[in-house]
């Protein structure tokens, strides 16, 4: 009804201005229609009083809309997140890779010569036979195999072949060998494979059904215990870790015991975790040069970023500058590229009584400086992909499977145990195990970061603010642009008029 009235004043006014005030009429014109609130109350008023109330009004609100609305702008660029959850059935889903070492990586019968000429060499005194070291000897391990390492030389004749282990392979029923692991160096555990491990160039990957199966592999394992050097561990078995195709495995912190004597039952459930990426997270999955380099050892696999060994790899940085040489337990990643030259050399290990490789990590690991100086290129993994796993076991071997389990040890290259004619039963109990790997669902945990607070929602926020207290819509804007198209056509007119006067006065 409002607008009504509105409008009747409106030609009143617009009869009796004619063109002399002509611009006061179009901004008086455009107050008394549009539709923001309030500023028709103050065009509309007749008294003072009246007007000044509406004219405190308005700025009050305006101003309160203004500080909503540059709340919620700015609540926006924080780009705050969330987490959802969610159980997503993925179909199909690649089976996860699978990596097993042997829980003693280094045989006694390769082993134990030079060793002895070795710690000969240092004046130990030995046993009193050649075939076994004693605990005094067994210091000087770490030493032997660091001396090995910086003179460049491989020990791979130390560790145990994967098919002098692996009795049987069978996948979804088809039988595998070691042909189908990859191998890599573990610090601790020194030679191990994996299973499904993504390589470059190949579309390798199983699928958990691939074979028409239900995603089972199946593995025998002989560990030769009576061939473990002495000293370096206790307890006799493999260490096995399910884990992402593309991911390098963490084996030395992640993986998870099996021990002799049992059916091992593992079954897994996978679980994701996706990051949005910037402006929302610092996440990259960039693979930094040194990295690369570290991979590039991996035989050939295809690994993605990884933020915790990007920390490791910095560490090592720092390291090898304070000390000219780096820690001696990572014997398996010895590319270090200087940050100042940009060129990736070998870093010779520091001798194992040297104590400050350890000093340095100390150092380093207690200072945020040195880490945002070092670290500054680790940052967070976009995705992770984990595997939930339940383990469970049987006792093996049963009596039918003795005679296979036999045959393999003695046509294995590793040499039989001298009392093996008498006592081979103890001996394959001790050192036969066996695994099964079972995929247990087709649904994924998916816990996806997302944003709070999109584009859109902002857009709403800030109507809702305008709308709420002084009304002002998109259209209320196209109102005012009329208004001031208006009022420069008029002011156009004008001057164009006064031209034309002043050119025709020049004429007469
Ligand atoms: C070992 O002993 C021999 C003779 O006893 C000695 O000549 C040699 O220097 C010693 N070597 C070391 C490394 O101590
Ligand atoms: C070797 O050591 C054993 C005990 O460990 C001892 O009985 C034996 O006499 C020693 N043999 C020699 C040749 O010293
Ligand atoms: C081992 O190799 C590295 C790099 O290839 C080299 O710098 C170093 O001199 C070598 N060490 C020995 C003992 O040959
Ligand atoms: C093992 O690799 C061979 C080729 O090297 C392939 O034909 C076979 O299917 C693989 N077995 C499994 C179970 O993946
Ligand atoms: C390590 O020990 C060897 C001899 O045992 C010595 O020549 C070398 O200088 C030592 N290296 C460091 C970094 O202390
Ligand atoms: C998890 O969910 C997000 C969105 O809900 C989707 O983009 C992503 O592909 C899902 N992850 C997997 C492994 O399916």
């Amino acid at each position: 009804m409002s607008l009504a009235t509105v409008f009747v004043i409106n030609h009143q006014t617009l009869k009796i201005q004619r063109n002399p005030r002509r611009r006061r009429s179009i901004i008086r014109q455009f107050a008394l229609t549009t539709s923001a609130h309030g500023i028709p109350g103050i065009a509309r008023s007749q008294s003072k009083h009246n007007r000044i109330f509406w004219s405190i009004c308005s700025i009050a609100f305006v101003a309160i809309t203004l500080y909503f609305v540059i709340r919620e702008i700015r609540n926006y660029f924080d780009y705050s997140t969330q987490t959802s959850v969610n159980m997503i059935n993925e179909w199909p889903q690649y089976f996860p890779a699978f990596t097993i070492c042997n829980l003693v990586p280094i045989r006694s019968d390769r082993f134990i010569k030079p060793f002895l000429d070795f710690t000969d060499m240092l004046n130990i005194t030995r046993t009193n036979d050649s075939i076994s070291i004693s605990s005094n000897q067994a210091k000087y391990i770490a030493d032997f195999l660091q001396i090995k390492v910086n003179q460049n030389e491989t020990f791979d004749e130390f560790f145990f072949p994967l098919d002098t282990m692996l009795i049987k392979c069978t996948f979804n029923g088809r039988s595998c060998s070691a042909k189908n692991f990859t191998s890599f160096y573990s610090s601790t555990y020194g030679l191990c494979y994996t299973f499904n491990a993504k390589l470059k160039n190949m579309k390798n990957i199983q699928y958990s059904d691939e074979y028409g199966g239900p995603g089972n592999l199946n593995l025998r394992f002989y560990v030769h215990s009576h061939q473990y050097v002495p000293y370096i561990r206790e307890g006799i078995g493999m260490i096995g870790m399910v884990h992402n195709n593309v991911q390098l495995p963490l084996i030395d912190s992640a993986g998870i015991a099996l021990a002799t004597g049992f059916k091992h039952r593992i079954t897994y459930t996978k679980k994701t975790i996706s990051y949005l990426r910037a402006p929302y997270s610092t996440c990259d999955d960039k693979i930094p040069s040194m990295m690369q380099a570290m991979f590039d050892n991996y035989q050939g696999a295809e690994y993605e970023y990884s933020e915790d060994i990007c920390y490791e790899l910095c560490i090592q940085v720092y390291v090898y500058q304070q000390c000219g040489c780096i820690n001696p337990k990572q014997w398996n990643a010895r590319s270090v590229l200087l940050p100042d030259t940009k060129e990736i050399i070998i870093a010779p290990l520091c001798n194992i009584s040297d104590k400050c490789y350890s000093q340095a990590g100390y150092t380093f690991l207690t200072s945020t400086s040195l880490l945002d100086q070092y670290c500054s290129y680790c940052s967070q993994q976009c995705s992770i992909t984990s595997f939930n796993l339940k383990t469970s076991m049987w006792k093996t071997p049963p009596t039918w499977l003795l005679d296979d389990i036999k045959k393999f040890a003695e046509t294995s290259q590793i040499p039989l145990p001298i009392d093996w004619s008498t006592n081979w039963r103890s001996h394959i109990d001790s050192s036969y195990l066996s695994i099964e790997l079972i995929h247990e669902s087709n649904l994924v945990e998916n816990y996806t970061q997302t944003e709070t607070m999109t584009a859109v929602d902002v857009l709403s926020n800030v109507g809702g603010q305008t709308g709420l207290w002084i009304g002002v819509s998109f259209l209320s804007l196209m109102e005012l642009a009329e208004m001031l198209y208006r009022l420069i056509r008029h002011q156009y007119y004008a001057i164009r008029r006064s031209r034309n006067n002043i050119e025709d006065d020049n004429k007469i």
